[in-house]
């Protein structure tokens, strides 16, 4: 409670101690309001619009800068002027409700408690909201874990009958949303491609084990259906509405394009063949080279690199 008349502070407090509100803090200097405020929020202010010094529309609105957002802190404002206009510009400046002096206290113990009211109400709804908030955000985060979970699991099915453990795919995107993020690109990029990039060669589980397995080197018949993987699992991967799934249908197809124009399936050359597809693709060869398989030993790191660069403007 601010107000210059000592007498008017006691009057109003007593009013309001006999309604049963105790602590009540009065004030006759409005700069003290600022100082008591940096450490209390009170439920509700009755300022004193004329007031030496520092008058109600200053108070009122050091009180309203103070203010967080969604905050509803009733003002009541109290004066012995009674004009309309004073009356607007304090609801302009933030005030809630207005009483004319001399003040009747029962009168005033009406608008108290209206505003009382409204400022519990608005207390409880914000409670209540940010409890809301909560629940949204925790199942949101338990959606996407779900979600992320059953692509890393739909990667390892690609891999299953020849790579159990699902190794490679992991690899496959990691070391892509390492490149990604060596080349500058967006958080939001290396987010996807790193969850994206493990699905590239899903289209595998159409292809029979008799041609997967194989251990020798492919007829050229059996090649092409072996290429066809990139098609299947874009097709697999296809209509997608997250942006996850999308970018996974575009790299599962382009992930042996050439930057020669001389890969599959499309021929697609240089900068036409998507960014995340040709990140996935240097990955890929990356791995394949320094990894074991039927047909080779792995490469230390150095000649994979050195493989890579020689491949420049012609594979990558
Ligand atoms: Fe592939």
């Amino acid at each position: 409670m601010v107000d210059d008349e000592l007498s008017v502070v006691r009057f109003l407090s007593r009013a309001l101690n006999e309604a049963g509100y105790l602590r009540v803090r009065g004030f006759t200097d409005p700069a003290e309001v600022s100082p008591y405020l940096d450490s209390t929020t009170p439920d509700l202010v009755v300022l004193d619009l004329c007031m030496p010094g520092k008058d109600g529309f200053e108070v009122l609105s050091d009180i309203s800068r103070r203010l967080p957002r969604d905050t509803f802190l009733p003002i009541l404002m109290v004066s012995g002027m009674d004009d309309l206009e004073s009356k607007l510009r304090a609801i302009r400046a933030g005030a809630k409700d207005f009483l004319s002096k001399p003040i009747v206290a029962q009168e005033f113990l009406v608008h108290v408690y209206s505003l009382l009211d409204t400022r519990f109400l608005s207390l409880r709804l914000n409670e209540t909201r940010s409890g809301l908030q909560g629940v949204v955000q925790r199942e949101t985060m338990e959606l996407r874990q779900a979600h992320l979970e059953t692509l890393e699991r739909l990667g390892r099915v690609a891999e299953i009958r020849d790579d159990v453990t699902g190794q490679h795919t992991n690899r496959i995107g990691r070391l892509s949303a390492l490149m990604a993020q060596e080349l500058h690109l967006s958080q939001e990029d290396v987010e996807l491609v790193l969850r994206a990039a493990p699905l590239h060669d899903i289209g595998k589980i159409a292809i029979a084990d008799k041609i997967l397995l194989k251990d020798g080197i492919f007829g050229p018949e059996e090649r092409e259906i072996m290429q066809e993987h990139v098609s299947l699992g874009a097709e697999l991967l296809s209509g997608g509405r997250s942006e996850i799934m999308q970018t996974a249908e575009q790299i599962a197809l382009c992930h042996h394009e050439r930057w020669d124009g001389q890969g599959y399936p499309q021929g697609l050359a240089g900068e036409d063949i998507p960014l995340l597809a040709r990140i996935v693709a240097v990955a890929d060869t990356f791995d394949a080279l320094t990894h074991v398989r039927p047909y080779k030993e792995a490469w230390t790191v150095p000649e994979a690199i050195a493989e890579i660069r020689r491949e420049r403007g012609w594979q990558f």
